[in-house]
């Protein structure tokens, strides 16, 4: 291609981007496809919709066979970017890795070639941090660069280095890459300061293997940290506890797998489809989902008016009325998670009166909010709290996606608008939805993926 050319279609992008306030760039070396959804909004949404398997868990699941001596099967994998990547990673470092079916491989763990992580995966991944646990838990090495990942502020991993010291490792930070290594991991008590998902998660992941007993307090219980583990149990491991805060894990010599296993409903994808079943005033069915984990959202709906019935694996959201205000905070698990804020954010915008949804785990996770405004959404940010001034009707309008959830929130407030609202950034939604279009369309949604 040539610079003639290329300049031709920077001023054109250049344009496009002033009218749309939409961002990107183009360079000498790569040209960028822009993908964008449009939606064409205002129609009730009804059907059946059937959940994949979790994200959340899937990114620990995956790193967690660095630990595994043989082979083994998962089940029910999401196909979703981020999975995508950390499958690339762990074959980068030696996994035989074999796609059986969709949504399905078998791993095989025969040793590994290298300890040390590439820059160029792990720099896009938050949960590459979980390659440390479980590199140095197996190796008793890892070398990994600092995460990515959506931005919310500060994201620290003081909690992480602190147990991974604890249990014997000593642990370096030099040009942007995290090293950890130890002669042998002991089991010890940790004490999280924090009630740490990450953190939870890579101290199971260290302490499988090591010599001794590790206990860990004040851990977080939110589903897939139970689910990782119900994987490493059924892969030979001795794990206690999760789901509540004090976990106890009894180190054991090795895990041989020779085991399948299959990886729980996503939580934030089934309470996703139940908001914009909501918010677009429709009835959804949510299939293959598990409505305990689905307690604190489903509370909230009740709350605002709408009606929502479990029927065993499914949850059924009706909605056909304006909805109430209400307020909400988030908080670890059992509480509302903080990865069904933004969605919500634009259930309040629609309802009847002043809301006041306050979060607790992030420091900035507001960054959605002037995305949300273009739509006309009122919305004021006071500290660690969004007021949220329902309107009865909220318009069509070009936005960006500021990270995954806040790309869920702008698909939904698409849905719920009146007239058409073409969707940028939606990188960030592949990262964590399957077939997300495709899912809206088989609810009577009119959305469409625009490459341009
Ligand atoms: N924190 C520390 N020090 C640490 C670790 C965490 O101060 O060493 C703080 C964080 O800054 C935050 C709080 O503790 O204020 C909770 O962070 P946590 O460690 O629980 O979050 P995480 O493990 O980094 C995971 C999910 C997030 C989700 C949070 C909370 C992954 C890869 N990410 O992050 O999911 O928001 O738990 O539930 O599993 C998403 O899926 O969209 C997403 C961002």
């Amino acid at each position: 291609m040539s610079w003639g050319i290329l300049n031709q279609l920077q001023r054109q992008k250049e344009k496009f981007r002033k009218k749309n306030n939409a961002g990107y760039a183009v360079t000498r070396s790569e040209i960028i496809i822009v993908e964008k959804l449009r939606i064409t909004g205002g129609k009730p949404l009804k059907g059946e919709v059937t959940i994949c398997g979790a994200k959340n868990a899937a990114i620990c699941i995956l790193p967690a066979l660095l630990l595994i001596d043989g082979s083994c099967r998962i089940e029910n994998l999401p196909n979703i970017s981020d999975v995508n990547r950390y499958i690339e990673v762990l074959k980068s470092l030696g996994l035989k890795i074999t796609e059986e079916r969709p949504g399905e491989i078998y791993v095989e763990n025969h040793g590994i070639t290298t300890t040390k992580c590439s820059f160029e995966t792990c720099s896009k991944m938050r949960a590459s941090y979980y390659l440390l646990g479980a590199l140095l838990g197996r190796y008793k090495s890892a070398e990994v660069p600092l995460p990515g990942g959506c931005n919310f502020g500060s994201r620290p991993i003081d909690q992480h280095i602190k147990g991974f010291e604890a249990l014997n490792a000593q642990v370096t930070l030099a040009q942007g890459v995290i090293k950890a290594s130890t002669k042998k991991l002991i089991g010890t008590s940790i004490y999280l300061d924090i009630v740490s998902v990450g953190a939870t998660i890579n101290m199971i992941l260290a302490s499988v293997l090591a010599e001794g007993t590790t206990t860990i307090e004040n851990a977080a219980k939110e589903p897939h940290i139970v689910d990782l583990a119900n994987f490493l149990n059924t892969m030979g491991a001795n794990i206690k506890g999760a789901g509540t805060d004090t976990i106890k894990i009894v180190g054991v010599k090795s895990l041989p797998g020779n085991a399948t296993y299959s990886i729980i409903p996503d939580q934030i994808e089934a309470g996703t489809f139940m908001i914009a079943a909501a918010a677009t005033g429709g009835d959804v069915t949510v299939k293959n989902c598990i409505p305990k984990h689905l307690d604190s959202i489903s509370a909230k709906l009740v709350e605002m008016g709408a009606t929502v019935q479990e029927m065993g694996d499914a949850v059924r959201v009706k909605c056909d009325k304006r909805l109430k205000k209400v307020n909400i905070k988030t908080m670890p698990y059992p509480g509302f998670p903080t990865d069904m804020h933004p969605q919500m954010a634009v259930l309040l915008s629609l309802a009847n009166g002043m809301s006041i949804l306050t979060e607790s785990i992030w420091d900035n996770r507001f960054q959605y909010v002037e995305e949300l405004k273009k739509f006309g959404a009122q919305i004021r940010i006071e500290g660690r709290s969004a007021l949220i001034e329902g309107v009865k009707n909220l318009t069509g309008s070009p936005v960006n996606c500021t990270d995954l959830r806040a790309g869920a929130a702008m698909i939904i407030a698409g849905l719920a608008a009146r007239g058409t609202t073409d969707i940028y950034r939606i990188e960030y939604v592949d990262r964590g939805y399957e077939n997300v279009e495709e899912k809206f369309r088989k609810l009577g949604a009119k959305i469409e993926r625009i490459s341009e």
